[in-house]
C-alpha cells in the first residue's frame, strides 16, 4: 500500500517547507519535490499544511472514578480523538489497591483490546506501594511503560503519601523512568471539603473553593523538591495556575529535571463559570479546578516560552445526564453535593482545533510551536520520538492534511465521543484536518469515518527519554 501526498506544506517543530510525502506501507518513505509513483494513491494537498498527528499524553478512557466510569471507551474516545487530529494518546492505568502493577496493566490492555482505533500507550498510576510493588516497577520498562503517575490528591482513593512519592522517584531515577504527579495537597483539600459541607455549602462552585491554587502550588513545590533530592525526572500534569507555574520556574532554574503540561480548559474556562444556574457548573468540575482569568495569559506565555512543554487534555468525560438508557452514570451523581460530582471534563476532540485557532491564528505562537507542544514534545518526553511526533523519513505516517481555512463551530451535537456537552459550545474555529492518517491508513476523510475498530496498536515506549 502506497500513498503520495502532493503539493502540501510540511510543518514540523523546527521547519516549514514544501514537499511531497511518499508513504510506503505504514511509514514515510520519501520526502521531496515533484515525487511520483504509479502504484500510489494520491492525496492532493494543494493549499494545505501537513502536520504530524497529535499526541495527547493525558487521557482517562473507561476509567473507574467517583462511583462510575468515564464515558468514553477505547473506541468512542479514539474516534473523537481522530476527528480532532489526534492519532496517538497515552492513558493512565490505575492500580487497584492490593493488585500488582502487572494486573493493572493487563486490565487496561483488556479495555483496549479489539476497540482501539488510534495508537495508544500507558502510564501506570501507583496507588498502593508495597515492597512487592516497588520491586515490580522496573519490569514496566520491559513492558513498554516507562512512566509512572502519583496522585497527591483524592484522599482515601488515589492519593499517595510522601514516602510513596519519594521511594517511587528513587526507583524511577535508577531505571530511566519518568514520574508524573497530580499536584494538589489532598490532605488540606479533604479538610476544606469537610468544613464547607458542614456549613451546607453543596453547590458546584465549592469544588473550586475547596481546592485553592496555593494547594496546587504547595504540592508542585514539594514534588519538585523530591525530584531534586532523588534525581528523578518529573513531569507535572495539568498545571492550572500562575502559582504552580512559578514553582516549576524555580525548579528548572535550580537545574532539576522537571517539566510540565497544561490543559486546554485552563485557558478558556474559569472558576466563575462553575457558578452557572442550576447544576450546569457540574459540567466543569475537574481537578485541579478551573482558575482565575489572570491565570490564562500566564499559561499561554509558559507554553510559548518553553516553561511548559506540552498541552494535553486530561480527557476524562462523564455524561451530564447519565440517567439516560445505555449511559454510564455521570455528573448527576453530584446533584445534591459538589463532592459527589465525578471529576473530569471532555476535550480530546477539541485540543488541536482550539489550540490552533487561539494559538496560531490568535498570534500567540507559531505553527511550529503548535506542532511542538501538541505532538513533537509529547513524543520526545514520553519515549516515542522519532517514530511519532514528526514528519521525517522512517517515521510512522501519522499525518494531518490540515486545512487552515476550514471553519466550524464546536457543538456537542457534532462531537464523536460518548458525551452530551462540550466545554467549547459555540466556539468558532478556523483550521482543522481534512484527512487524518495513522500509519498510512486513512482514519478520517473529509468528515467521514474511515478508520477501523481494533486497528490501533499499543505503543511500546522507550525509557531514558528526552528531558526538555
Ligand atoms: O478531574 C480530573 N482531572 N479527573 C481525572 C483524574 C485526574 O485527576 O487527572
Ligand atoms: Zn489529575
Ligand atoms: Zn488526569
Amino acid at each position: 500500500m502506497k500513498t503520495l501526498i502532493k503539493n502540501g506544506t510540511i510543518v514540523t517543530a523546527s521547519d516549514t517547507f514544501q514537499a511531497d510525502i511518499l508513504i510506503d506501507g505504514e511509514q514515510i518513505a520519501l520526502l521531496g519535490r515533484d515525487l511520483s509513483d504509479g502504484d500510489a494513491t494520491v492525496i492532493d494537498a494543494t493549499g494545505k499544511l501537513l502536520l504530524p498527528g497529535g499526541i495527547d499524553v493525558h487521557t482517562h478512557l473507561d476509567m473507574p472514578f467517583g462511583g462510575t466510569f468515564s464515558s468514553d471507551d477505547f473506541f468512542t474516545g479514539h474516534q473523537a480523538a481522530a476527528f480532532g487530529g489526534t492519532t496517538s494518546h497515552i492513558d493512565f492505568v490505575i492500580q487497584n489497591k492490593g493488585h500488582s502493577l502487572r494486573q493493572a496493566v493487563d486490565e487496561w490492555h483488556a479495555k483496549a483490546q479489539g476497540k482501539a482505533a488510534i495508537d495508544y500507550g500507558f502510564h501506570v498510576a501507583i496507588t498502593d506501594l508495597t515492597e512487592d510493588v516497588l520491586a515490580e516497577i522496573p519490569s514496566l520498562v520491559q513492558a513498554g511503560i516507562p512512566s509512572l503517575k502519583l496522585f497527591m490528591a483524592y484522599k482515601g482513593v488515589l492519593q499517595v503519601d510522601d514516602t510513596t512519592l519519594f521511594r517511587t522517584m528513587q526507583v524511577a531515577a535508577q531505571h530511566g523512568m519518568l514520574v508524573m504527579v497530580h499536584a494538589e495537597n489532598g490532605d488540606a483539600i479533604a479538610e476544606l471539603i469537610k468544613q464547607h459541607l458542614a456549613q451546607g455549602h453543596t453547590a458546584p462552585k465549592y469544588h473550586a473553593i475547596t481546592r485553592p491554587a496555593i494547594a496546587e502550588a504547595e504540592a508542585t513545590g514539594r514534588a519538585i523538591a523530591m525530584a531534586g533530592m532523588t534525581g528523578a525526572t518529573l513531569y507535572v500534569v495539568h498545571m492550572s495556575c500562575e502559582e504552580s507555574i512559578e514553582q516549576l520556574v524555580l525548579g528548572r532554574a535550580k537545574g532539576f529535571n522537571v517539566m510540565g503540561e497544561s490543559c486546554v480548559q485552563y485557558m478558556f474556562l474559569f472558576e466563575q463559570d462553575l457558578d452557572k444556574p442550576g447544576r450546569e457548573g457540574a459540567k466543569l468540575v475537574c481537578s485541579p479546578p478551573l482558575r482565575q482569568p489572570k491565570d490564562a495569559p500566564v499559561i499561554w506565555q509558559a507554553l510559548r516560552d518553553g516553561t511548559l512543554q506540552v498541552v494535553s487534555t486530561d480527557h476524562c468525560p462523564f455524561w451530564f445526564d447519565g440517567s439516560q438508557p445505555g449511559r454510564k452514570p455521570g455528573k448527576e451523581l453530584g446533584a445534591d453535593s459538589f463532592d459527589k460530582i465525578p471529576n473530569g471534563v471532555p476535550g480530546i476532540e477539541d485540543r488541536m482545533g482550539v489550540m490552533w485557532h487561539h494559538g496560531v491564528n490568535g498570534g500567540r505562537m507559531s505553527a511550529n510551536r503548535f506542532v511542538e507542544i501538541t505532538s513533537t514534545n509529547p513524543a520526545k518526553i514520553f519515549g516515542l520520538y522519532p517514530r511519532k511526533g514528526t514528519i521525517a523519513i522512517g517515521a510512522d505516517a501519522d499525518i494531518l492534511v490540515w486545512n487552515p481555512d476550514k471553519e466550524y463551530t464546536i457543538s456537542a451535537a457534532n462531537l464523536h465521543g460518548a458525551i452530551d456537552y462540550s466545554l467549547y459550545e459555540g466556539m468558532v474555529i478556523r483550521g482543522g484536518a481534512d484527512q487524518v492518517l495513522l500509519r498510512g491508513h486513512l482514519l478520517v476523510d473529509g468528515g467521514a469515518w474511515t478508520g477501523q475498530r481494533g486497528a490501533g496498536q499499543f505503543l511500546h515506549r522507550n525509557a531514558h527519554a528526552a528531558i526538555l
